[in-house]
């Protein structure tokens, strides 16, 4: 095995992998990143994984994120990717393409471990949420700092959406042309509505649009401590590769 545990993050537009040093979660090589096949079928993307491997000559553990529901490896739902994903056990999938052992888990789980292990919610005690806002949102809960995997909070019944990603992503702002304030608004009515359920000590906001922070996080108002993600895209790698140490 090369220095550092690969972690894969699977997207619903990019694949995108590296090698991490799980102590510090540093990259050790240059990020490599193959368009999500079309369509998205688990063979398809399977075979991407296994592109991914052979790029980086890796052999041990590999860590890969995927956007919806995973449970012992086998993912359970597919919002934003090809429908033949519910049910497949992604884990058994791309060991039989790769003679490596997986570790698979939602891709927001994968991004909250890398900001609590080393970014925006280190140290942090009580209840953080991260939410990542991109084709849809994505949401990690941490009490002291361990997770509550597969929350889902994006697909909270909200605004009368019935998933309040289909309103509040970073896609419902591209689709509907809203500017920064009036996102942040809506963004804002989410998060206050998550403050009514859960009373988080701290809100992180992750995905793509991390990177726009000072864009929008003037109109953002809730009455939470709300910060930006510091790993910001390269959340899903690192936290992929963290969850995949208990492999090795
Ligand atoms: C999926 C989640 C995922 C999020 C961000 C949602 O549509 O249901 O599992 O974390 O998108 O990719």
């Amino acid at each position: 095995m090369r220095d550092g545990i690969l972690g894969i993050d699977i997207g619903g537009s990019g694949i995108k992998g590296n090698l991490v040093d799980p102590g510090t979660g540093a990259l050790l090589a240059e990020r490599h990143k193959i368009k999500t096949p079309r369509p998205s079928s688990p063979v398809a993307v399977a075979e991407v994984v296994g592109q991914m491997v052979e790029h980086f000559s890796y052999s041990g553990p590999v860590g890969c994120t995927f956007p919806a529901v995973v449970r012992r490896g086998v993912t359970l739902s597919a919002a934003n990717v090809d429908q033949a994903w519910i049910g497949t056990d992604a884990v058994a999938l791309f060991e039989r393409r790769v003679r490596s052992r997986f570790v698979v888990l939602n891709d927001a789980d994968a991004a909250g471990i890398a900001e609590v292990s080393f970014g925006a919610a280190k140290g942090v005690d009580g209840v953080v949420l991260l939410l990542t806002f991109g084709t849809g949102i994505g949401s990690a809960m941490f009490v002291d700092e361990r997770l509550v995997p597969n929350t889902e909070l994006g697909h909270l019944n909200f605004a009368g959406f019935e998933s309040v990603e289909r309103w509040a992503s970073s896609r419902a702002r591209d689709d509907e042309g809203l500017s920064y304030e009036e996102w942040a608004g809506r963004v804002s009515r989410f998060l206050q509505h998550l403050n009514r359920l859960f009373s988080p000590d701290l809100f992180v906001i992750g995905g793509g649009i991390s990177r726009k922070w000072e864009k929008y996080a003037q109109f953002l108002d809730v009455d939470v401590e709300t910060v930006p993600a510091v790993l910001q895209n390269e959340a899903g790698i690192v936290g992929a590769a963290m969850a995949a140490v208990q492999l090795s």
